[in-house]
């Protein structure tokens, strides 16, 4: 099958069970209207289809690979909640639609993100069924490093406070590590890290998260720049008006794309084995590149 129909077909079986799990865990309050507003409302789910490329490879059940992917989703989703805070990036739209602050208010927004980021932890908590407790736990704790003050949140305030400053590549490259390229380790590696297998397969996979997060920021990025409020679903041109700091302002578009190709190439002959075993990985990198929405 092609990767394209690969990833849509992961979406589709994503939702069903991530909507069957919301409406049997949340009540019918503001606040868990807003929690399914802003987590279902048609995300691309690459982070899911990370984390079922992983499962795939190391023999991961269905089970734990669904529990896996919506935990990370629903941290996805609720950093996105609050990125779209007037405080924030103050984006009214979101995946073509209002943005959760918007639709609802800025205070149920905050929550609804809080709860989200919450829901992530009870479900990787109390739902790897079989899991022995202390991998586990080594979970957990790897998730909450993930998005913390080293991870994804500690990526966002330097996000917000590098703006209309002049930047260095290497803290811009640092910050992407942090907001996206850490939750994009968790989703690809964990799997192995469940899978108890060696240190050098887990390095390898945690190596590729970044990689791919690194690569899908950057190209969140030129979107931003080139594309069309219809392919993205956000307003383009935020990033210049806000005086985002970015890899494509210093580089700009040509040299930036010859960056990630570097960097995809460079990897690759460094772990040829993982890539000829499963050549869908080479694909996945490649395919995110040159991604157009
Ligand atoms: C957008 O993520 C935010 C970034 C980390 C660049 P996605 O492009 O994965 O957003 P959705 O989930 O598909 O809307
Ligand atoms: C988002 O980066 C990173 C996180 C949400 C962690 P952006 O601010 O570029 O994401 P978009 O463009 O609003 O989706
Ligand atoms: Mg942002
Ligand atoms: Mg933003
Ligand atoms: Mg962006």
């Amino acid at each position: 099958m092609k990767l394209n129909t690969l990833i849509n077909s992961n979406k589709v079986e994503f939702d069903i069970f991530y909507r069957k799990l919301l409406s049997k865990q949340l009540n019918n309050s503001i606040l868990a209207k807003a929690m399914k507003y802003g987590s279902m409302n048609g995300g691309k789910r690459i982070r899911p289809f990370l984390v079922r490329e992983a499962c795939k490879i190391v023999k991961i059940n269905k089970k734990i690979m669904l529990i896996l992917a919506a935990s990370v989703e629903s941290i996805h989703s609720y950093s996105l909640i609050h990125d779209d805070l007037p405080s924030m990036d103050n984006d009214d739209y979101r995946r073509g639609k209002l943005s959760t602050h918007k639709k609802f208010d800025e205070a149920t927004a905050i929550l609804a993100g809080d709860a989200l980021h919450d829901f992530a932890f009870e479900l990787i908590s109390s739902n790897l069924k079989k899991v022995d407790s202390k991998i586990n736990l080594k979970i957990i704790n790897f998730l909450s490093k993930s998005t913390g003050h080293n991870g994804l949140a500690g990526g966002q305030s330097k996000d917000l406070y590098y703006e209309n400053k002049d930047v260095k590549t290497t803290n811009i490259l640092d910050m992407y590590e942090k907001k996206t390229g850490k939750l994009f380790e968790f989703a690809f590696s964990s799997p192995f890290i469940l899978a108890n297998e060696s240190k050098d397969r887990i390095t390898f996979s945690k190596k590729y998260g970044l990689l791919f997060g690194l690569i899908f920021q950057i190209i969140d990025d030129l979107l931003d720049d080139m594309n069309s409020f219809e392919n993205i679903g956000k307003t383009p041109g935020k990033d210049k008006k806000q005086g985002k700091s970015t890899l494509l302002n210093i580089l700009g578009k040509e040299k930036v794309i010859n960056f990630c190709n570097k960097k995809i190439k460079k990897f690759i002959k460094l772990n040829k084995k993982e890539f000829n075993n499963n050549p869908n990985l080479e694909e996945l990198l490649n395919y995110n590149l040159k991604r157009a929405n």
